[in-house]
């Protein structure tokens, strides 16, 4: 069931970003697109952007959330200083985890590299579910990254 809606993301997100050039249009309609289709598995989808020794907050569909975090702080900047996708099945375990949200109890986060190879940003995403995300999502997500790349 997952995996039918994350093709069809799939499949759509080629064709969005498909001539457009510029990153925060792209990031924008492809976290609307991430979050709408998701329904509400996904309670918070968006990135935050590589900038010196921070991550700013960028494009995002949900509640507000902070606007700057530390390399190897919370999940994002562990995600961001190490270069891997973390799955934090519960917030709660996760230590250092900034709660942009007290409704937030699992997360998974993505790092996205632009064409040189660098993590230029990190897809985050919450859900009001424990455990919400496996390595289903890890795969998908991965993939949206990649479509990303030439872009960011
Ligand atoms: N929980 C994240 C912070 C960003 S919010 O979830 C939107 C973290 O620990 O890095």
């Amino acid at each position: 069931m997952k995996e039918k809606v994350y093709k069809e993301l799939l499949l759509q997100l080629g064709g969005l970003i498909e001539g457009e050039t510029d990153a925060v249009a792209v990031l924008a309609n492809t976290a609307a697109l991430l979050h709408d289709m998701m329904g509400d598995r996904f309670f918070w989808t968006g990135f935050y952007i590589a900038r010196g020794d921070e991550l700013v907050l960028g494009p995002f569909q949900g509640p507000i959330a902070c606007y700057r975090i530390r390399c190897g702080r919370g999940v994002c900047g562990t995600a961001w200083e190490r270069d891997e996708t973390i799955v934090v099945p519960d917030v709660e375990q996760f230590p250092g985890h900034i709660a942009c949200s007290s409704l937030s109890r699992s997360e998974i986060v993505v790092p996205v590299h632009d064409r040189t190879g660098r993590v230029a940003a990190v897809l985050d995403i919450d859900s009001r579910d424990l455990a919400a995300f496996d390595d289903t999502d890890a795969h998908y997500l991965n993939r949206v990254a990649t479509l990303l790349s030439p872009v960011i």
